[in-house]
């Protein structure tokens, strides 16, 4: 029987940890969410980052620009963000529209409040080791994998995925955590192969099912980032999700093959309730030690 990693069980944790963090402070704790139009995927994320603030004592704060909005007036919002002295961390939520300078945007959030750890200090930061924001869903992998006691240092983990927000901050964190890290994408060759020698296995293509039984040495640890919209009634089958989409019409599968993963891993985070839970107790995190590093050096 594989081990199922419940992301919910460790955000409970970190979550309390926070409490009473939170209480010394001498005003709340601020995050501002930039949130651009109305993408529905960003819109139930955000709802939930701000009720998980309200939860905890931390001032959430949405700034809803329109669909339309320019480059330049995203700057200007980030700009007033960053000057206002009740807001210690923000959060521009990923995608942005097309037109946008995305890269512009990030960079225009002050250093010492992202919440994202995306800052290109921060990331440098990150290289060399040092305490800073840090990207909140590899951060968030490293304290699961820690919670449930499973070993990093000397094993060997392959990351599927080179993004900027995932793949390439998580080999950095398990490099931090004395793991051999491989770092492995869509040009690799003999993926299957690669990804079968890895110990520990973080998934994070962004495509439905894409790692089957012959990516995962049985007995590895997999970590499954992805979230995907089934909306094909037999692929839903096929993923062994045919119940949950009768009852209602679509349902959400990761980068793995839920039913390789159950039957060959040997623990194994699921879609959903695995690591989203975790990117969300990152971004507190982040926005309380952001918070008590302003209040002490108020
Ligand atoms: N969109 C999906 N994941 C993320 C994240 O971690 N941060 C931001 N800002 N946007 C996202």
């Amino acid at each position: 029987m594989s081990q199922i990693l419940h992301g919910l069980a460790v955000q409970t944790e970190i979550l309390l940890h926070l409490k009473p963090r939170i209480q010394k402070l001498s005003r709340p704790p601020g995050l501002a969410v930039v949130l651009v139009g109305h993408d529905p995927a960003s819109e139930i994320y955000v709802r939930s980052k701000v009720k998980t603030c309200a939860e905890l004592g931390i001032l959430g704060e949405t700034v809803r620009p329109p669909e339309t909005a320019t480059t330049e007036e995203l700057l200007a919002i980030v700009e007033g963000l960053n000057r206002r002295q009740d807001i210690d961390a923000i959060m521009v939520q990923m995608p942005l529209p097309g037109h946008v300078d995305t890269r512009r945007v990030l960079e225009a959030v002050a250093a010492d409040k992202d919440a994202d750890g995306f800052h290109p200090t921060n990331v440098g930061y990150l290289v060399a080791g040092r305490p800073a924001p840090r990207a909140c869903t590899p951060a968030g992998i490293i304290e699961l994998l820690k919670y449930y006691g499973i070993p990093m240092a000397g094993q060997h983990a392959v990351v599927l995925g080179r993004s900027d927000i995932v793949g390439k901050p998580m080999a950095l964190m398990l490099l931090h955590e004395n793991a051999t890290v491989t770092i492995c994408h869509s040009r690799t060759r003999n993926l299957p192969e690669v990804c079968c020698q890895a110990d520990l296995l973080v998934a994070a293509i962004g495509r439905t099912a894409f790692v089957t039984e012959e990516f995962i040495k049985p007995g590895a640890t997999v970590i499954d980032v992805g979230i995907n919209r089934v909306t094909d009634a037999a692929e839903a089958a096929r993923l062994g999700r045919a119940e949950e989409f009768a009852s209602k019409g679509k349902t959400v599968v990761g980068d793995v093959h839920p039913l390789d993963m159950a039957r060959v891993a040997r623990a194994y985070t699921p879609v959903p309730g695995g690591v989203g839970p975790l990117t969300i107790a990152m971004l507190m995190t982040n926005t309380v030690e952001l918070a008590e590093r302003h209040l002490c050096s108020a």
